[in-house]
Formats: C-alpha cells, sequence, structure tokens
C-alpha cells in the first residue's frame, strides 16, 4: 500500500556524485537500520512469495543478499545466492552481462536449482536490468522455473524493464518504488 511505499521512499537516502561524478547513489542502509521499514519491506516481498507459489528465493549478491535473505527464512523457503564471480566454492554455472564500460560476471551453484524449483528473484534496485537479466538465465539454465522478480527500486528512466522483458517469459516484475 501507499503507506508501506512512502515509508520506504522516505528510508532511501540520494547520495549525489557517488561512486562517481553524475551518479546519483540509491542509498538504502537508513531503511536497513528501521526495523519497522525493514519489516514492511521483507514482509511485502513475503507476501509476493506465497502469491506467486515460490519455491526458493535467489538473492543478488551483495545488496540483494540482505533483503532475500530475511524474505526466504520469514517465508519458509530455500535461499541461493547468486554472487560476482570467482566466489563460489563448487561447481556453478556462470553468466557474463553487460555493463555500461565493460562486462561483469555472476554465478550459482549448479546443485542448488533444478527442475520443479520455482523461483522468486530479489535485488535492491533494477537500473539498466543487466544484473537480473544475467540472473534470471542462470536459474533457466539450471533447469528451474522463474516465477517473478522483486526489487524495493526501479530507475524506470534506465529502462531496465524493457531489457527484462524477453528473459521474464511472461513472469512479473514487481518494484515497490518506481522512480
Ligand atoms: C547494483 C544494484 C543492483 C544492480 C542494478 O549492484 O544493487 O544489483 O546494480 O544495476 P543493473 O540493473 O544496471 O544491473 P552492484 O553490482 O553495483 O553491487 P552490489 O549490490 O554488490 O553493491
Ligand atoms: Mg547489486
Amino acid at each position: 500500500p501507499t503507506a508501506t511505499r512512502d515509508l520506504l521512499l522516505s528510508r532511501i537516502r540520494d547520495v549525489v556524485d557517488h561512486p562517481s561524478p553524475g551518479i546519483v547513489f540509491k542509498d538504502i542502509t537508513p531503511l536497513l537500520a528501521d526495523p519497522e521499514a525493514f519489516t514492511a519491506l521483507t514482509g511485502t516481498f513475503a507476501e509476493l512469495c506465497v502469491r506467486f507459489g515460490a519455491t526458493k528465493i535467489v538473492g543478488l549478491e551483495a545488496r540483494g543478499f540482505i533483503l532475500a535473505a530475511p524474505v526466504a527464512v520469514s517465508a519458509g523457503v530455500g535461499f541461493i545466492p547468486v554472487r560476482k564471480a570467482g566466489k563460489l566454492p563448487g561447481a556453478t554455472l556462470r553468466q557474463a552481462y553487460e555493463l555500461e564500460y565493460g562486462t561483469a560476471e555472476i554465478e550459482v551453484h549448479a546443485e542448488d536449482l533444478a527442475a520443479g524449483d520455482r523461483v522468486l528473484v530479489i535485488d535492491d534496485v533494477l537500473a539498466t536490468g543487466g544484473t537480473a537479466e544475467a540472473s534470471l538465465e542462470l536459474v533457466r539454465r539450471a533447469g528451474a522455473e522463474v516465477v517473478g522478480v522483486a526489487v524495493l527500486m526501479e530507475l524506470g528512466f534506465l529502462g531496465g524493464r524493457a531489457r527484462l522483458e524477453s528473459a521474464l517469459k511472461g513472469a512479473p516484475l514487481e518494484a515497490v518504488i518506481r522512480l
């Protein structure tokens, strides 16, 4: 509801020129430090988990971990980390994606997802959509089904929703706040 959205928005701090000139960084640490706000966000995501019938939560390193892990505990489903390449010790699937300058790679443990799993992907921000798009590729390559993507904030002017559309294959993209 609107009250939750407004509370959450009030706990996100704009940091001008971080990490580089011209960028306005969306800092969620005030939200994390406020138990009412953090609980409201976790509850909103947990409701989506139930509505979509998700059986696994995938969180995207690093800020997505913070939001996704309490949702998994609250909803009573498993938490699966998608990490930046080189961090996971076991056999992984790896996916490259385009950044504004250059490319990046993320990974998931291959054994953590399988056919029959219904996955909700959680992250803090959808910007260009590159990170989320790559994560959906990983989930599908592991044989699992994507039942939704949930983010705290969608930066609409960066076009992430359009970039994600084909990778979503009809699954919903839910943003608590759209800017
Ligand atoms: C940020 C943010 C999202 C991603 C969104 O993560 O937390 O994961 O960028 O950008 P995109 O839609 O253009 O891919 P970042 O990789 O900066 O690092 P962090 O989460 O590890 O802090
Ligand atoms: Mg991130």
